[in-house]
């Protein structure tokens, strides 16, 4: 590990790290128990982390909680879902508020129970001053619905002659997404070894970089973390130009 941290290099800190935690499941069946006992075991993950985050100075992390597809699995399994976002919401945001870390959920949030509902609007408004870095939870979010939700305000705008079409930028497109003032994603980390984007941050990871790992969500740990930070810094990032 300190050979890990020896490393890096504090002046190519990613801004934005975004992370497709997955896994949960196989990392259950491979040790003959439910799907569910997999999602139990993610939070250890979840909190080492924010601590890296933390740790190196990354002053966004968005976390791939659960996806608007997600809603497609079995009635039990989504269950056990909202009840462990519930427990996690219940005894870590505090952990995390304690940390000066400010929370944005995005996402379709109206379609969780009030109670997750109400739980998730509390610590927004609780970590709004926060100012050591920024957690953005996914929930119940797709790149594509995002994009429709931006598309369909916008042209609401144009419409009743609030927004003129030539304001229409990037820029301005930008401001309707649900991480309107928050920067690009710069990297992107999927766990479980799959390699797609599964409807994550598609107008937001234009230019990420990907890192793919094979590690299960349940076993990623720090170190796992160190790794996909020293892999983006050895990276040239172009942007389409010649360097
Ligand atoms: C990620 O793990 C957690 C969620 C999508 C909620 P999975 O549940 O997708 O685990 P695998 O991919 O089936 O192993
Ligand atoms: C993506 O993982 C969603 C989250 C990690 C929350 P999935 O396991 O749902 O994605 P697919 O089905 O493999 O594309
Ligand atoms: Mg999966």
């Amino acid at each position: 590990m300190e050979n890990l941290l020896e490393k890096i290099d504090y002046r190519n800190i990613p801004h934005h790290v975004a992370i497709i935690m997955d896994g949960n499941g196989r990392w259950a069946e491979k040790r003959g128990k439910l799907r569910t006992f997999g999602h139990g075991n993610a939070i250890q993950s979840v909190r080492e982390t924010i601590t890296v985050g933390k740790e190196l100075g990354i002053p966004y992390i968005t976390l791939y909680v659960f996806s608007s597809e997600n809603w497609n699995r079995p009635k039990k399994e989504i269950d056990n879902l909202m009840h462990l976002f519930h427990v996690h919401l219940k005894n870590h945001l505090e952990e995390i508020h304690e940390n000066n870390v400010k929370i944005i959920p995005i996402g379709e949030i109206e379609k969780f129970s009030e109670l997750i509902q109400n739980e998730l609007i509390f610590f927004r408004k609780k970590t709004k001053h926060n100012r050591s870095g920024t957690l953005i939870l996914a929930l119940s979010y797709g790149g594509r619905e995002e994009i429709l939700r931006a598309a369909k305000n916008i042209a609401k705008k144009v419409h009743i002659g609030h927004l003129s079409l030539k304001d229409v930028t990037h820029s301005s497109f930008q401001n309707h997404l649900y991480t309107n003032d928050i920067p690009d994603v710069d990297l992107i980390i999927r766990t479980s070894g799959e390699q797609r984007l599964s409807n994550f941050l598609l107008w937001q990871s234009a230019y990420a970089e990907l890192y793919f790992t094979n590690v299960l969500w349940p076993d990623f740990r720090k170190k796992d973390f160190f790794e996909a930070i020293i892999n983006y810094q050895k990276r040239k990032r172009r942007f389409g130009r010649v360097v």
